[in-house]
């Protein structure tokens, strides 16, 4: 099974993954992710793409495509993944096309925009694992009562300015997306501001699983 995860930043890509990718029997792969670890290796790729993502800009097409394009040609990819956060442009999407990936469904996450600035200024990532959190008061999941909060990390595009840009970057260049995967047919739209438990089982129905 090949999933696409569509939806602006905070809208719940990253956590409705982690949480039905055993289930699905497929992996996550966040070109966000991919991203963050080249950043922390320090290796080029990490070098030009850290200022495009501080600043919540998308990284280069080009740089992105190459990136992913290896990752899906590893062994643990064999029975299938979910992309959460790549296509981004309509040009990415293409090149995915091109690469004859045979996408089942694009699942997108509709959410408000005051919704996505609550939870991404609350969100957490724990160092060790990856797992995210949101520590608002109102937030899903809350971190475990004994984990020290030195072991979470805020991300840097978590910062206000940082979301209001990716917001707008997200209107500009990734919603287009939408008409053009509603065209194919393989767009299911998930009301993304529910309980995490009723995104996920909306996203089982829609991918028959
Ligand atoms: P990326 O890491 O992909 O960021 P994003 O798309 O902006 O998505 P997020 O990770 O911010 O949000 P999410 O939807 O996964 O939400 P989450 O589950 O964490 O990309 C980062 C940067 O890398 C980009 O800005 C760009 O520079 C670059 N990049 C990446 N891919 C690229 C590409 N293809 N092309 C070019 N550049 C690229 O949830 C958010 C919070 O809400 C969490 O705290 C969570 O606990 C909470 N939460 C989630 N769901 C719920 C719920 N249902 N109820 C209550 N709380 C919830």
């Amino acid at each position: 099974m090949k999933l696409i995860f569509l939806g602006p930043p905070g809208a719940g890509k990253g956590t409705i993954a982690q949480r039905v990718t055993d289930d699905l029997g497929v992996v996550q792969i966040s070109t966000g992710d991919l991203l963050r670890a080249a950043v922390a290796e320090g290796s080029d790729l990490g070098k030009e793409a850290k200022g495009y993502m501080d600043s919540g800009e998308l990284v280069p097409d080009t740089l992105v495509i190459d990136l992913l394009k290896a990752r899906i040609l590893k062994d643990d990819c064999a029975n299938g993944f979910i992309l959460d956060g790549f296509p981004r442009t309509i040009p990415q999407a293409e090149a995915l096309n091109q690469a004859g990936v045979p996408i089942e469904k694009v699942i997108n996450f509709v959410v408000a925009d005051e919704l996505i600035i609550h939870r991404l200024s609350g969100r957490r990532i724990h160092k060790a694992t990856g797992k995210i959190y949101n520590v608002n008061p109102d937030g899903v999941p809350q971190p475990p009562a004994d984990m020290d909060p030195s072991e979470l990390l805020q991300r840097d595009d978590d910062q206000a300015e940082a979301i209001a840009n990716r917001l707008v970057v997200y209107a500009d260049q990734t919603e287009p997306l939408i008409g053009y995967y509603k065209a194919t047919g393989l767009l299911v739209d998930i009301e993304a501001s529910q309980q995490i438990d009723l995104i996920i089982a909306d996203v089982k129905q829609a991918v028959g699983a």
